[in-house]
């Protein structure tokens, strides 16, 4: 089944917002970033800039396609402007309302049925997201992708419970068509990703909190004898802290078990505001960018 996508809205032109919109424009397709947050917009041009530039230095992509790809990106700061679009991909913050709100306003916006209302998402319930679209619920898909996303290949693509089969099939080729490799997974909280990964994050929290080991050591160990890019620690940082304690409380009142609440120490690095690099300091330091 073909996506028919010629111009994809991106809601949010923050990292994943921003990456989504990179790799859809390098893809060929025409691309609008809609955000509203001063200084947003800037800073994800920069972001792309700095993005294609190493891409090109690498010998991933020529000049001429980066050129191409930033100039198939436009940004509008009102909702309002983001018209046009056949396919929209919302990767604003992991908030139920401020997501179900700008998907509400989207199905207005769109009455069209054949424009698909994805959400990045990583852990909030689809079905519970699909209701903001009212009677065009089947058109609202999970559709989450991995930070960095021009580096990393997979899509988890997640269905509700009301979306129909076509729509899942369009959203599979859409990734595919974005050079990603598509993989389903059923709308339970956390998904799969999530599921996995936020557990053994928080138990690297738990390991340096009960003083098992420091971690250096947590995450030397879990990069050499486990072949991890990154060791927990310094993953969660890269995710950001305060996302972990978000995902991990997700899990805990989605799956209704105990066995899923965040670390004290992880929640205490939060309200101490060590988020990780976004701060500059989370587990780690980071030199301010
Ligand atoms: N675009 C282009 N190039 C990029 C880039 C980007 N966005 N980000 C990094 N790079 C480049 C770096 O500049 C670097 O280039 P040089 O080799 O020329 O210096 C190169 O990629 C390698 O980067 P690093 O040297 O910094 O480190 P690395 O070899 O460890 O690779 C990584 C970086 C790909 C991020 C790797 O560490 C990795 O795969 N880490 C795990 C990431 C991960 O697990 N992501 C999922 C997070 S969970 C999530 O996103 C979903 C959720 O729901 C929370």
């Amino acid at each position: 089944m073909s996506h028919n996508v010629k111009t994809l809205g991106v809601l949010g032109a923050g990292q994943m917002g921003g990456g989504i919109a990179q790799v859809a424009a390098m893809a060929g397709l025409s691309v609008k970033v809609f955000d509203s947050f001063p200084g947003s917009i800037e800073r994800c041009k920069g972001v792309h800039a700095k993005s294609l530039g190493k891409l090109v230095e690498k010998g991933k992509i020529s000049k001429d396609a980066a050129d191409a790809a930033v100039g198939r990106i436009g940004f509008v700061d009102k909702l309002e402007n983001l018209a046009g679009c056949d396919w929209v991909v919302e990767a604003v913050v992991e908030d139920v309302k401020v997501k179900k709100d700008l998907l509400g306003k989207l199905a207005a916006m769109y009455p069209d049925e054949g424009v698909v209302l994805a959400t990045n998402t990583s852990s909030i319930s689809i079905t519970e997201l699909a209701t903001a679209a009212g009677k065009t619920a089947g058109r609202v898909v999970g559709m989450h992708f991995f930070n960095p996303v021009p580096l990393m290949q997979l899509v988890e693509v997640i269905p509700g419970l009301q979306t129909s089969a076509g729509v899942v099939e369009r959203t599979m080729a859409l990734a595919t068509a974005m050079g990603k490799t598509p993989l389903r997974a059923n709308d339970r909280a956390g998904f799969i990703s999530n599921r996995v990964l936020m557990p053994m994050i928080n138990e690297a929290f738990y390991a340096w909190m009960e003083g098992v080991a420091e971690p250096e050591a947590i995450d030397g160990i879990m990069k050499l004898g486990c072949n991890f890019p990154m060791g927990p620690l310094r993953l969660a940082d890269f995710i950001g802290l305060d996302t972990c304690v978000h995902i991990m409380n997700v899990l805990a009142e989605g799956l209704n078990n105990d066995r899923y609440r965040a670390c004290p120490l992880l929640k205490q690095l939060v309200i101490a505001g060590r988020l990780g690099d976004k701060s500059g300091r989370g587990v780690f330091e980071y030199p301010v960018k």
